[in-house]
């Protein structure tokens, strides 16, 4: 602050004792401002002090339903106990843990004790009712690099890891590291996957038994990609053209091919058909739609990739196998299809529960269940996978999606419901804010816990595991932070 001496004075006639007065005056108006400015500092302090706070509690502690959560000044000396104990003295708030048993995952970060995880153990003690995985979280949070520890932690325990759909082609270093095979499919590129082939005959299964489910899942497959190029359902009519193609395809002899079931859509003959000619021109009429839909794999964009015999074999003895996709614009529309195929060829080879404990990891999931007819396939074959020793773990980025699919009541909507609850694990990474109330009631979280998954940090995830749950850190190892980083690119 500046004082100016006052304009009643100038350097001519100032007296000493005017020149005095004046200093005091200035002297007094500092002292003065800094008495205002403590007071009105002090009156601030009262004020927030006196102001009623979000939380007030009693001495006696609080009212109402949270009660027994509130703190209260109990003077006792530090009292040390184990997990075991503590959750019966604690119920709901003390977890004995899981123990030991599994990969390690991290840090409990409720706990303080190390996270170890394994679906099959967990699986053998009941207190998950199927292995599969659910991972929900918004971009850049650790999930793919929560599924590549996973696996690569996986290995060794002897499971295997299969890539089903690689989009962006970050598995493929994981894939060699690990001594795996890359299998690469796209425009241009040599490798063609017929996505027809039988695959590997599990041990034990009858002929007749065989041929059933190697044709079911044909079926399966085939409608799965008309349905989702023509964006709805299939009539009756349309499905038996296509049945009656695929089965005169398979009575060539010889395993089918996408463009002989074409074929015998577009053009079906009495010959083979063993039907009459007027009936073979309903068939025609019938198959005409589906024929061209299935034309788009064999003449249109996505020729060249799975319209004949595979020029590669699955080799089912090795640690990890992914298709890499990523020579595919990763927003091409025709993506769902093509991982549909991609993993339809993989998965026929799977189907054998002597081949050991196997993890199928669907990094970006969300693409194949935004399409009913996709969504279906994948459940039929997450209901078959415990019989194969398979955990099936899919990627998504938000809880609610799964929510959002179809119309309530619609057959979309009860297969994502379904895919959820074959979920046992269910790891929640942060959620947007806008979406925390209905991932909260998709997990059955409590209030606590649906604040938490709006706060989580890289690679903290919450772990719904059965009815218990988990705040976990994901620790990454040296080698796996340099293995894994997606961020390379980001940051040159
Ligand atoms: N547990 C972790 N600890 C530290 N950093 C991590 C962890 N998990 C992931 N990251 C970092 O975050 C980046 C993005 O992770 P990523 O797994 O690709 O995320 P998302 O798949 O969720 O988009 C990685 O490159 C890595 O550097
Ligand atoms: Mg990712």
């Amino acid at each position: 602050m500046s004082v100016r001496s006052s304009p009643l004075f100038t350097s001519a006639d100032a007296s000493a004792a005017a020149r005095r007065a004046a200093r005091k005056e200035a002297r007094r108006l500092i002292r003065q401002k800094r008495d205002d400015d403590r007071a009105r500092r002090r009156e601030e302090q009262t004020a927030e002090r006196d102001t009623p706070r979000d939380v007030t509690h009693p001495r006696a502690g609080a009212h109402g339903p949270a009660a027994g959560r509130s703190w209260l000044p109990l003077r006792l000396q530090a009292h040390y106990a184990t997990s075991a104990g503590l959750r019966v003295l604690y119920p709901f708030l003390a977890d004995d843990g899981l123990g030991a048993i599994g990969m390690y995952i991290g840090r409990d970060l409720l706990a303080g004790a190390s996270f170890c995880f394994d679906p099959w153990e967990l699986y053998r003690a009941r207190i998950v009712t199927n292995p599969n995985v659910l991972l929900a979280g918004v971009i850049g949070n650790g999930k793919s690099s929560l599924a590549k520890s996973i696996a690569w932690r996986s290995l060794a325990f002897g499971r295997k890891t299969y890539v089903p759909g690689d989009i962006k082609g970050e598995w493929s270093v994981v894939v060699e590291a690990a001594g795996g095979k890359v299998i690469r499919l796209g425009p241009g590129l040599p490798t063609r996957l017929n996505p027809l082939d039988e695959g590997t005959r599990p041990t034990g299964l009858s002929d007749t038994q065989w041929f059933t489910l190697v044709k079911a899942r044909r079926r399966q497959l085939l409608r799965a990609i008309a349905e989702t190029v023509l964006g709805g359902p299939l009539a009756p009519t349309e499905q038996t053209a296509l049945t009656t193609a695929l089965a005169v395809a398979e009575g060539a002899g010889g395993t089918p091919t996408l463009p002989t079931v074409v074929q015998h859509l577009l053009a079906p003959s009495p010959l083979a058909t063993d039907l009459s000619s007027d009936d073979v021109a309903v068939l025609r009429d019938d198959g005409r739609r589906v024929g061209h839909a299935l034309a788009r794999m064999v003449h249109g964009d996505l020729a060249g990739m799975f319209d004949g015999e595979s020029t590669t074999r699955f080799d089912p003895g090795l640690p990890m196998v992914s298709l890499d996709l990523s020579a595919f614009n990763e927003n091409d529309e025709a993506l769902p299809i093509i991982m549909t195929c991609a993993s339809s060829w993989l998965e026929g080879a799977l189907q054998d529960a002597q081949s050991g404990l196997r993890w199928i990891i669907y990094d970006e999931a969300w693409r194949l269940m935004s399409v009913t007819a996709l969504l279906r396939r994948m459940q039929a074959q997450w209901k078959l996978s415990r019989a194969w020793g398979i955990a099936n773990l899919a990627v998504i980025h938000r809880l609610s999606d799964l929510d959002a699919i179809g119309d309530a009541g619609s057959e979309s909507r009860e297969l994502a419901a379904g895919l959820l609850a074959d979920c046992s694990t269910r790891i929640a990474y942060r959620q947007e804010s806008d979406q925390l109330g209905q991932s909260a009631a998709l997990l059955g979280l409590n209030p606590t816990q649906r604040d938490i998954i709006g706060e989580l940090g890289v690679g903290e995830g919450l772990w719904r595991i059965g009815q218990r749950a988990y705040v976990v850190s994901h620790a990454l190892s040296q080698t796996e932070r340099k293995l894994f980083d997606t961020d390379e690119r980001m940051t040159g």
